[in-house]
């Protein structure tokens, strides 16, 4: 740049001569500099790009991580309002509903009627409730062959003295009472009822058959 500025004024004779030569020299300094400059903002771009991927890398790995953390508390806890017995989340319904209302209720909130599998579990149920409960057994489908609703076949059972009797026009579904113990009674009762789920929230036909 120096050199450059030296030789115009050593060579030039008028005055207009060597400001037109000056002023091309600027220009080319100009472009020089707007050249670098465009250079830097680019290198600049770059590395604004390069953080920005980084970050939203980081970001992303942190979201990873936070679902994966949030997954792992759902697998340790049941739901607010339900509570936990041994690995199910258990549902107190607040009303009484017919059978097949409480079994429906249960499904829409991805659970089923509660399934009995031992006098443990049903000793827990009974410590929580205060009225008589619809379960999950039925034997609507075939007289005398009693099914839980999520499947199941009848294995263990709960039934009070002299039940199921299938009384007057006929008991296809199961209540338990505050005597643990059961009674069938007529499905268009209305009763409190118990929904059951896993607590990693199985699906009920994820259950054994
Ligand atoms: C019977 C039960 C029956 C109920 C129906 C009782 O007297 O012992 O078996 O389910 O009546 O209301
Ligand atoms: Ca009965």
């Amino acid at each position: 740049m120096s050199s450059k500025v030296t030789k115009l004024n050593t060579s030039s004779v008028q005055g207009s001569c060597e400001v037109s030569a000056a002023s091309l020299s600027i220009n080319e300094l100009m472009t020089v500099i707007v050249t670098k400059l465009e250079m830097l903002e680019k290198q600049i771009d770059e590395k604004i790009k390069a953080m920005d991927d980084k970050v939203e890398k980081e970001i992303s790995h942190i979201q990873e991580k936070l679902n994966m953390l949030g997954n792992q508390i759902d697998i340790l806890n049941c739901p607010s309002c339900w509570q936990e017995f041994q690995g199910s989340c258990y549902y107190f319904s607040g009303n009484a509903k017919t059978w097949s209302k409480a079994r429906d209720i249960c499904i829409t909130v991805n659970s089923f009627l509660i399934v009995i599998d031992s006098k443990q579990e049903q000793d827990f149920v009974v410590s929580k409730m205060t009225l008589p409960v619809w379960i999950g057994l039925s034997d609507e489908v075939e007289e005398g062959q009693w099914r839980w609703a999520d499947g199941s076949p009848l294995g263990q059972s709960f039934w009070k003295p002299g039940e199921p009797n299938n009384f007057d026009t006929g008991e296809d579904c199961a209540i338990l009472l505050k005597e643990n113990n059961w009674n069938d009674f007529n499905c268009e009762g209305k009763f409190h009822f118990i929904c059951e789920k896993t607590v990693n929230c199985a699906q009920p036909q994820e259950r054994k058959q």
